[in-house]
């Protein structure tokens, strides 16, 4: 059994995926900048957890130091960390898309590429999976976060190329609307609500435990040959 990391861990999918992979047998490291990830991490058995801010490049760099240090080996990882920032013209400000490209960018390409390098020289062959959205291929008003999601998108094809030499494939997953606290505002506008699964075939929200499926999915050897790919979990979101 492994040991991966999750950042996000205090997070709506974040927390799903921690159960999912200690159901299954690993261990986890949850990774997050709020101090609830303490209580998330005791909640769970085989957790364990990093405060630390992924806007920060230091921080990326020691909370993976500290994810290697505790756990030996790391078999792979799960960033979910985010934020979604502001709508309409605000989320087009020049500091809005720096916040928010910082962490679910930045952060996302750091955290990434330090595990995915010490992996590699450690000859640990395993799996990252990187949270994209829906975001990344329409345009919802939300320039800046869409804009960092797509960059996700694309870091997630170039670490796979990068890495696959060492054995490691690096996948996306692109969620739809999902049931956490992120969607909140979503999930009690009518209006966003109506116009979300009224392009949805199968006509509700997403729950975190179903992106923490395709990512135990994802992180498994059952995807020995998926790498470089961003998986829709959206209920076909946009297909009608
Ligand atoms: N919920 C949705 O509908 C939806 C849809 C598509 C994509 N996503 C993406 O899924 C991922 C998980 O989101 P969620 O739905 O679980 O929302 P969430 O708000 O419950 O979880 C996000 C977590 O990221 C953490 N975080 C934010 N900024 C951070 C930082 N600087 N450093 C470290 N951690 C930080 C938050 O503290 C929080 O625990 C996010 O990347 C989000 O953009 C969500």
């Amino acid at each position: 059994m492994g040991s991966y990391v999750i950042t996000g861990g205090a997070g709506g999918m974040g927390q799903a995926a921690a159960r999912r992979l200690t159901e299954d047998g690993h261990k986890v490291i949850l990774i997050d900048v709020h101090e609830r990830v303490h209580e998330v991490a005791a909640d769970i058995d085989g957790a364990t957890a990093v405060v630390a801010d992924l806007g920060d490049n230091d921080q990326c760099r020691a909370a993976v130091d500290r994810a290697f240090q505790s756990a030996g080996q790391i078999d792979g990882a799960l960033l979910a960390a985010g934020l979604l920032g502001t709508f309409g013209p605000d989320s087009r400000d020049p500091e809005e898309f720096d916040r928010v490209m910082a962490v679910n960018g930045r952060g996302t390409l750091v955290v990434a590429d330090a595990i995915a390098t010490r992996m590699a020289a450690a000859k640990t062959p395993g799996s990252l999976v990187l949270i994209s959205s829906g975001a990344a291929f329409v345009a919802i008003g939300m320039a800046s976060y869409s804009a960092s999601k797509a960059a996700v998108t694309a870091i997630c094809r170039e670490l796979a190329v990068a890495y696959a030499e060492a054995g490691i494939r690096v996948n996306a997953i692109a969620p739809g609307l999902i049931d956490t606290e992120m969607a909140s505002d979503a999930k009690t506008d009518p209006a966003i609500l109506g116009a979300m699964l009224g392009h949805t075939p199968l006509g509700r929200i997403g729950r975190a435990e179903e992106i923490a499926a395709a990512a135990a999915f994802l992180l498994s050897d059952d995807a020995s040959y998926v790498t470089a790919t961003t998986l829709r979990v959206d209920g076909g979101h946009l297909s009608v």
